[in-house]
């Protein structure tokens, strides 16, 4: 697998991406504000956000969305935040969501970034297992925010 930096010219390929995993977000993501059109095309190859995309002969098997200078919540210099973290559903289990961790927490370094946020929901135990195995630790919980008994929940990472 090769990680590379998302292109203008990535943008049907990523929306396709994350149309097929969808429907694993809660809510959903083409049902966010925007829709997943204007979360990947407000995201890719800009100044300050970007993916980073795993690529296995020549298809899409991870990807990762990234905002530097934001923190999930307001602007703060030096903080970025994953807005998507994905694997392909036949791509699990093999460590591509650590491997892109990786490169990404190198790529935010070099940017100058001292920490990285990223949210999920209290009912997604995957995940929330995942951030804790690559070292991020809970910083906030909002209760009942996506719905009765689904709560978000941010962690945080620094890379000091
Ligand atoms: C969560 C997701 C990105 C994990 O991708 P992955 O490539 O299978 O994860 P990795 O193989 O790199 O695993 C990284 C670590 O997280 C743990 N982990 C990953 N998925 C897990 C799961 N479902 N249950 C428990 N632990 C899990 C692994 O055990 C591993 O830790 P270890 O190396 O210490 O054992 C993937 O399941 C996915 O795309 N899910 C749907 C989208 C989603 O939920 N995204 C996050 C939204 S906030």
């Amino acid at each position: 697998m090769e990680i590379r930096e998302g292109l203008p010219d990535d943008l049907g390929r990523l929306i396709d991406f994350m149309e097929l995993v969808d429907h694993e977000f809660v809510p959903p993501l083409s049902l966010r504000p925007g829709g997943i059109y204007d979360r990947v095309s407000g995201t890719l190859a800009k100044v300050d956000s970007n993916f980073l995309i795993g690529e296995s002969n020549g298809r899409v098997v991870g990807a990762v969305g990234y905002r530097k200078n934001w923190n999930g919540i307001e602007e703060v210099m030096g903080e970025a935040y994953i807005s998507f973290i994905a694997v392909h559903p036949g791509y699990r289990g093999q460590n591509i969501a650590r491997l892109l961790d990786r490169a990404l927490a190198k790529k935010l370094w070099s940017d100058w970034m001292t920490h990285v946020n990223v949210t999920t929901w209290s009912t997604n135990p995957g995940a929330y297992r995942m951030y804790q195995q690559l070292g991020y630790v809970v910083s906030k919980t909002l209760e009942d925010h996506r719905g009765p008994g689904v709560d978000t929940i941010y962690f945080r990472k620094s890379f000091k």
